[in-house]
């Protein structure tokens, strides 16, 4: 495949972060230049698009995809149009996180880490989201959502196109 283009609006963007570091740093904003591409394109981030940030960026594209695999909130395969990341770590599990999962996977059909046939959710299991004094919570899109259960989860499920 042919390295697709950054857009305009995403150059500009990361041309903002550049601006932060040193000249000689560039790629200090490989994390941003991810975040930014990847919510630009359906919510993951290609191979190609990983080469596009790595010339843009002037660093070795195996840097990229090394910062691309090991932070959880990087996609790189397609997700679905509502990505659904449920805390399991300890709190969250002390206060139901289980039954929350048991709950989305019997809702979706589908297990942890997959996404729905129609591609509408994705679920995922992540590390503590920091909320912690509010067990369980889950992520969707921008918005955290806390002390969670089954019930809440439904409705706010129902509330999704
Ligand atoms: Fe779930 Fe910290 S353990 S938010």
């Amino acid at each position: 495949n042919p390295t697709p283009q950054l857009s305009a609006a995403a150059r500009a963007e990361i041309d903002r972060w550049v601006a932060k570091y040193p000249a000689d740093r560039k790629s200090s904003a490989v994390m941003a230049a991810l975040s930014v591409v990847q919510e630009e394109n359906g919510g993951w981030i290609s191979r190609e698009y990983m080469d596009a940030i790595a010339a843009y960026l002037e660093m070795p594209p195996i840097a990229v995809y090394e910062v691309a695999t090991f932070y959880s909130m990087y996609e790189l395969e397609p997700v679905g149009r509502h990505k659904i990341c449920l805390c399991t770590n300890i709190s969250c599990m002390l206060c139901g996180s289980e039954s929350l999962q048991s709950h989305l996977e019997q809702r979706l059909g589908i297990r942890m880490g997959e996404t729905t046939p129609d591609g509408r959710f994705t679920l995922k299991e992540v590390e503590c989201l920091g909320a912690c004094a509010h067990a369980p919570v889950a992520q969707l899109g921008h918005d955290y959502h806390e002390k969670l259960t089954p019930e809440r989860l439904d409705e706010i499920l129902d509330g999704l196109e």
